[in-house]
């Protein structure tokens, strides 16, 4: 097993950031940034732990947010050139007024909102519509914001003239966790095709996220792309990639702490749960780990600490047999984790820490008496 240089790590259930994975994010953004011209933004929905944040606010032309609490968040970190875009089948009218003082852009999710903020008074937000082209990438329907009778976004067959009026920019979000960027350039043809004659009108292009930044084989696509809707409509076009940024920046350190045999199969219990990764439950998806071994002679089923029979990551293959002690550790586990997480059952949050050159160094931990304030 990969258990070597084990005397420094942190204490388990820990999150690892690690500063190497968000600094070479950081640089993906800035490479995009400077050879297509595109502006960027991080969705903070992703992890919208504030280290994070401001580690990343340098590199990027703002955040996009889904809530008045991630708007306020982002608006804690970033500067006032910085912009704030908001998206969201969810504005409660109570939040308005907040919202749009500290939003720079809000993509308004239906004609319904539209037609309220347009009817606000004096306000500077910059009014968008998100279009949902109708265009299914997704196999999986959960993860599908074109499917049938979606909640996001405007359908783009029912967007005319009238639609468009007093609107500043489009939004679209299409794809999660895509390596290529056919479905942008589909989408993009898509939208020229059915609005195009409307661009010159508009000054923004939110192309959304869920794209893997870093991983991409075709970056100079996307380049062309951005280059060619700047020079042809004038238009100032954003991304807003989330785990694409922070996904493969934290491990998740758990240790064993049982094992016993259940109808023939080994059962390691974890001192963490779905509690820390609930879409692991959500998706039933198998996440990855560093110790485990393709082909490997031994095999046990992980399991969470939780009551939860369903609390369960997989089998997974060794090289040894796994004991109590040993350490398990999920990769990739830096969005969608931390900020799904919940204390059932009463088990902590993981402590966060970073990590740099061999170092670790707490950033925050939880205790007994957040989780009694939390109750009281
Ligand atoms: C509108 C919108 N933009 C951006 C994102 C970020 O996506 P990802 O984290 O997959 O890059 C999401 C994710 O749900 C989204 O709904």
């Amino acid at each position: 097993m990969l258990q070597t240089d084990t005397a420094s790590w942190p204490d388990t259930p820990a999150f690892v950031l690690d500063a190497q994975a968000i600094q070479q994010s950081c640089d993906t953004l800035t490479y995009l940034r400077r050879e297509s011209g595109c502006r960027v933004l991080y969705s903070i929905k992703a992890l919208p732990f504030m280290p994070v944040l401001q580690w990343i606010q340098p590199y990027v032309d703002g955040f996009s947010v889904s809530s008045l609490f991630e708007a306020k968040l982002a608006h804690a970190v970033l500067t006032k050139e910085q912009s704030i875009h908001l998206s969201t089948p969810g504005i409660k009218t109570a939040e308005v007024d907040e919202l749009i003082r500290v939003c720079s852009h809000i993509s308004c999710n239906s004609l319904t909102q539209r037609q309220h903020f347009l009817s606000l008074p004096q306000q500077s937000v910059s009014v968008g519509l998100r279009v949902n082209p109708k265009l299914s990438f997704a196999l999986d329907r959960r993860f599908d914001p074109c499917r049938l009778h979606s909640k996001l976004g405007v359908d783009i067959n029912s967007i005319n003239a009238d639609s468009l009026l007093g609107i500043s920019g489009l939004h679209v979000h299409t794809v999660f966790s895509e390596r290529h960027y056919a479905p942008l350039l589909q989408t993009v043809a898509w939208l020229k095709q059915k609005l195009g004659r409307y661009f010159a009108q508009l000054q923004w292009l939110n192309l959304g996220g869920g794209y893997l930044i870093k991983q991409m084989r075709d970056q100079q696509a996307f380049i062309q792309l951005v280059k060619a809707l700047r020079e042809q409509y004038g238009l100032e076009v954003y991304i807003e990639p989330g785990k694409g940024v922070v996904g493969d920046a934290v491990i998740l350190h758990a240790t064993i702490i049982d094992c016993f045999h259940s109808d023939g199969k080994v059962i390691a219990v974890l001192d963490t749960s779905i509690n820390h990764n609930p879409e692991v439950f959500e998706y039933q998806r198998q996440p990855e780990i560093a110790e485990s071994h393709h082909g490997g002679r031994f095999s046990a089923i992980l399991v969470g600490a939780t009551c939860l029979a369903g609390d369960v990551f997989g089998e997974y293959h060794f090289e040894q047999a796994v004991k109590i002690g040993d350490r398990i550790r999920f990769t990739n586990v830096g969005a969608y984790t931390l900020v799904k997480a919940n204390r059932f059952n009463g088990y902590n949050f993981p402590a966060i820490y970073g990590h740099t050159q061999g170092k670790f160094t707490v950033l925050k931990q939880y205790d007994y008496e957040n989780y009694r304030q939390f109750w009281e």
